[in-house]
């Protein structure tokens, strides 16, 4: 039997969606607003699910209180009010799309957590646009 458990959190973040091997013409044309030089903030809401079984002694999947401070120091702290281009180096030469910074949070999250959990991470950018990494590489 395995149980899914999910923490909520949130931080702020600037971006700029941009693609140095293009003109800034391609630029604009395909990354529109989100390409403006002078950047552009989101409310990014984050959903980190971790799935397993529940242990029998203590009848948790995961100490929620650890996976509240792993978030903290994995996410909210480099991420939370920063210039994700210009102060988060995952991001100097990476795309700051929804879809690369959930595979970042991913990566982060996954080298901290028992390996035999399952981790799932949703990220909404937008209220109305969300993405989710496994972890799947096919
Ligand atoms: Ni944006």
């Amino acid at each position: 039997m395995k149980v899914t458990v999910s923490r909520k959190a949130h931080f702020n973040a600037a971006h700029r969606l941009y693609n140095s091997e293009w003109t800034d013409a391609r630029n604009a044309n395909i990354f529109g607003k989100c390409s403006n030089p002078h950047y552009h903030g989101h409310n990014y809401e984050l959903i980190v699910s971790v799935k397993g079984e529940i242990h029998p002694e203590t009848g948790f999947v995961m100490d929620m209180k650890v996976l509240k401070d792993l978030i903290k120091s994995e996410v909210e702290e480099p991420f939370d009010h920063k210039n994700l281009n210009e102060e988060v180096t995952e991001f100097k030469t990476l795309n700051p799309t929804a879809e690369n910074i959930s595979v970042v949070i991913w990566n982060k999250l996954r080298a901290k957590i028992e390996k035999d959990l399952e981790l799932n991470i949703t990220l909404y950018e937008t209220p109305r646009n969300f993405v989710s990494y496994n972890g799947d590489m096919s």
